[in-house]
């Protein structure tokens, strides 16, 4: 899988991928990430991206051409199943959403900023628009690095153990079940019985009934949304 990143700000991306699993990821070939920096793709001589919003208001706006130019470049070098927009207003990112993108060849995600990125682009360039969440960020940035793990995880091979992204929380609607390790008493707090019984199916049983437990008390919302 090849994920296309457009940015203004390419330093921010310097670490994010290039530890654990994301790192491994790339270097066994799995996934190909590329960093783009807006302002090579801007006509003007002081590689501007930005300007005043029609009908003023506060904050610039990011123009058509530099992305537009971005994009269409991209797009004649390969084809996209996606192509997204990360801004605040966009969908809620979720775990089937992670799942959805991870089955793509290849993406493209645009980090916006300032006030927004001129709407002509929104209804003509982009196939989803994506939030991380109910609150704004300075910029696309760090929502574009948590949709690129959270996607790059789920690539077969990544995970060590491959099981191990299926038992996430939210795979089946459920949190995930409290986990313990050695030593199995620490100062008198002792991890459930169950876990050291040797005992698969009573262990799964157990995991199952905390997983449900916790999602009634942290997350009931989850529980509404299985379907009987
Ligand atoms: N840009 C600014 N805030 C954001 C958010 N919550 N999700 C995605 N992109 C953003």
């Amino acid at each position: 899988m090849r994920i296309d990143i457009i940015t203004i700000f390419p330093e921010m991306f310097d670490g994010a991928f290039s530890h654990s699993m994301i790192k491994r990821a790339q270097s066994k070939g799995l996934a190909e990430i590329q960093i783009h920096n807006l302002r090579d793709y801007s006509d003007n001589k002081h590689h501007k991206v930005d300007d005043y919003p029609f009908g003023g208001g506060a904050g610039m706006v990011m123009m058509i051409q530099p992305i537009a130019s971005c994009i269409d470049q991209l797009k004649s070098e390969r084809k996209y199943d996606e192509i997204i927009f990360m801004t605040p207003d966009g969908v809620l990112f979720d775990q089937p959403l992670a799942n959805k993108l991870s089955m793509s060849t290849n993406i493209i995600i645009m980090c916006g900023h300032y006030k927004g990125i001129d709407e002509r682009l929104r209804e003509h360039y982009f196939t989803s628009e994506i939030s991380i969440g109910n609150y704004v960020l300075t910029g696309g940035e760090l929502a574009a690095a948590v949709v690129t793990d959270a996607v790059i995880r789920l690539l077969p091979g990544v995970l060590s153990d491959e099981t191990s992204a299926l038992s996430d929380s939210f795979q089946d609607n459920l949190l995930s079940p409290p986990v313990y390790t050695r030593p199995a008493d620490y100062n008198n707090w002792i991890v459930p019985e169950v876990l050291t019984s040797g005992n698969e199916r009573e262990i799964k049983k157990w995991q199952y009934e905390k997983a449900v437990e916790r999602t009634r008390a942290r997350r009931p919302d989850m529980l509404q949304d299985t379907k009987p």
